[in-house]
């Protein structure tokens, strides 16, 4: 057998060991993902994204990490109030993931259609009906690219529901069968 005959086939690859990133960042849409919320209160105004870029890190200390794009609006708040919340949607909350990912959206009162509560340890907004709710004081801030990693501990949760989760694959959501 030839020397070429053993190589597995390859896709066209850029010199220099970089990849395509258009070709990188639709391979990453393979990559289903549970749709999560996260929010803050910042200047005595809600924010809150969608997101699906988060992590459950440590145990011990309960540690959870959110990816934030560098140009949302929602990081100068995250940063700016040092505690956070993350609520894991349920399939019936498409119309809150579209919401709360819509560019250019209004600053004031985003959460004004969205049922809420203010979580108790930070004030922080938990979305009503999520399968959990997390309460994070940040704990650390590392740029990442063109992300900024908010690592932040658990310090209150919120009640859970027994719901299936809001999915994202192939951009657009789905419910588990
Ligand atoms: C399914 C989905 C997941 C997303 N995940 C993230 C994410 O993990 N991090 C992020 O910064 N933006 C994410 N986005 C984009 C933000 O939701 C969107 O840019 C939002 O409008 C930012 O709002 P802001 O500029 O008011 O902060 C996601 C959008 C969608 C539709």
């Amino acid at each position: 057998m030839s020397e070429q005959a053993d190589q597995p086939d390859q896709p066209d690859q850029p010199v220099g060991g970089r990849v395509d990133l258009d070709a990188a960042a639709a391979a990453f849409e393979g990559i289903a993902a549970g749709v999560a919320v996260a929010s803050t209160r910042w200047r005595r105004l809600d924010h809150a994204i969608t997101v699906t870029s988060y992590t459950w890190v440590s145990r011990e200390p309960a540690l959870l990490l959110v990816c934030v794009h560098e140009d949302a609006r929602f990081l100068d708040a995250v940063e700016g109030a040092g505690a956070w919340g993350l609520s894991l949607l349920p399939q019936s909350a498409r119309a809150t993931a579209t919401w709360l990912s819509t560019p250019g959206r209004p600053a004031v009162g985003q959460l004004d259609r969205v049922p809420h509560r203010s979580g108790p340890t930070t004030g922080v907004p938990l979305l009503d009906g999520a399968l959990a709710a997390f309460e994070c004081r940040t704990t650390a801030v590392h740029p990442a690219g063109d992300h900024v990693v908010v690592l932040g501990e658990v310090v209150g949760l919120g009640p859970t529901t027994g719901e299936k989760p809001l999915v994202r694959f192939r951009r657009s959501y789905h419910a588990l069968a």
